[in-house]
């Protein structure tokens, strides 16, 4: 799975605090031809930066009107879960990435093998799709974690606690607390695991960006609030409001696991504050993440333009804020008219930025697209965000 580590947990934090390492992997020439596997919003995100750093973009999706079909360069209509059509997207490209845990990583493998580059790597996938080897390879690199257990098989847990399915959960789905008896039999009959209901004080969340020498980067650490009904975000708020103590143990947290991993790319590391002040980790997404959409306006380099710097060779830029900033997803709704997709704040507020997928059809719960309010007060930004929230959605049409 993973390598086991046969340094301290002391010795592995002073490693990653390290800027520059030695490199295991490859560290090509600028690789100018990037393949994404996965045609939503992140890939489409990924191929507007793309355009300011010269890069060309191909991206394989099975829906032709995908939301990066606006965006990308070129399009290939196949499946990101098959060998064969993740063979044709790496023969037109330089280095594939992937926008979505759903790519079938043993293909990724196969290609490795067959010398073409993949970033971040099939091996990081493997682990991080499964939230169960997840689980293991924080286990094993000695960072906290809430309890856990595979299910079915072992329950030892005490109710109530958190039921996750292993594979191909987002937003909330594949997420549900288990307080008794029949809420655990109607839990759906795949691989899972069990948790502990952590009592949380904050949800935090940080970008990391590592390239193929070692060079790392840190994102200022954010704040999500999440809907505590639909295990959704809710909004993210950044910086977030935390001891310093707690952002350099979220910074060597989240150095440490791309050392050991020799991650080339961006990771989002996702954690709970509980309210003890301890920190866990709760989950990894080895890609861009929703808590850094406000990175495009209010640092200095997107983690979209950070990801692509990563993989396709290019020195990693600045990550320093210019002003705080929140951000919320305008998710689709149901039973209601029609009205414009570009909602009239659009442009004509200062520090507020509208940004539309584009997608169709609207769906409700579908994330059509998010708003990112700046402000150089961090107070200011929350007010704001919330009273722009409250009037802005995108709505399907009857
Ligand atoms: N062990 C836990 N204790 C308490 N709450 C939890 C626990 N695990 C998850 N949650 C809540 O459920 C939310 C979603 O869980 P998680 O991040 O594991 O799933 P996800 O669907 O992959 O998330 P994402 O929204 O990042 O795609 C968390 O953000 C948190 O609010
Ligand atoms: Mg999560």
């Amino acid at each position: 799975m993973f390598k086991p580590n046969p340094s301290s947990p002391s010795d592995q934090i002073d490693g990653a605090r390290t800027a520059k390492r030695e490199s295991t992997t490859r560290n090509p020439a600028k690789l100018t031809t990037v393949g994404v596997a996965g045609g939503g919003q992140l890939a489409q995100m990924m191929a507007s930066a793309a355009r300011h750093l010269d890069i060309r973009t191909v991206v394989l999706d099975p829906d032709p009107d995908c939301a990066a079909a606006q965006n990308a360069d070129e399009l290939i209509v196949g499946d990101f879960g098959s060998a064969d059509d993740l063979l044709g997207l790496a023969k037109r490209c330089d280095v594939v990435t992937f926008e979505i845990e759903l790519v079938d990583a043993q293909a990724l493998a196969l290609l490795e093998a067959g010398g073409y580059c993949v970033a971040p790597s099939a091996k990081v996938l493997t682990t991080i799709q499964d939230k169960l080897l997840q689980k293991y390879l924080l286990a094993d690199l000695k960072i906290a974690t809430a309890e856990f257990c595979e299910y079915p098989g072992q329950t030892r847990l005490e109710m109530p606690y958190v039921w996750k399915a292993r594979r191909g959960g987002y937003d909330g789905r594949g997420v549900a607390v288990i307080r008794d008896q029949d809420d655990i039999e109607s839990a759906p009959d795949i691989p899972a695991l069990l948790e502990d209901l952590v009592d949380i004080d904050k949800e935090l969340a940080i970008l990391v960006a590592r390239d193929y020498c070692g060079n790392i980067v840190c994102y200022p650490l954010t704040e999500i609030n999440m809907d505590s009904h639909a295990h959704v975000l809710d909004m993210v708020v950044a910086p977030a409001d935390v001891s310093h103590d707690i952002v350099a143990e979220c910074e060597n947290i989240a150095q440490m696991i791309v050392n050991q991993l020799d991650y080339v790319g961006i990771l989002a590391v996702e954690f709970f504050l509980d309210r003890n002040g301890k920190i866990i980790v709760n989950e990894l997404s080895p890609r861009p993440h929703n808590s850094g959409h406000y990175t495009i306006e209010a640092c200095a380099t997107s983690q979209f333009e950070q990801h692509l710097r990563a993989i396709t060779g290019l020195p990693l830029g600045p990550v320093g804020m210019k002003c705080a900033a929140a951000t919320f997803n305008l998710l689709g709704e149901f039973h209601s008219v029609d009205v414009p997709r570009d909602p009239e704040l659009h442009a004509a507020t200062s520090g507020v930025f509208v940004h539309d997928y584009g997608k169709t059809p609207v769906r409700r719960g579908r994330k059509m697209g998010h708003v990112t309010v700046i402000d150089e007060d961090r107070t200011q930004v929350i007010l704001r965000a919330n009273a722009i929230k409250a009037k802005v959605s995108i709505k399907a049409a009857t």
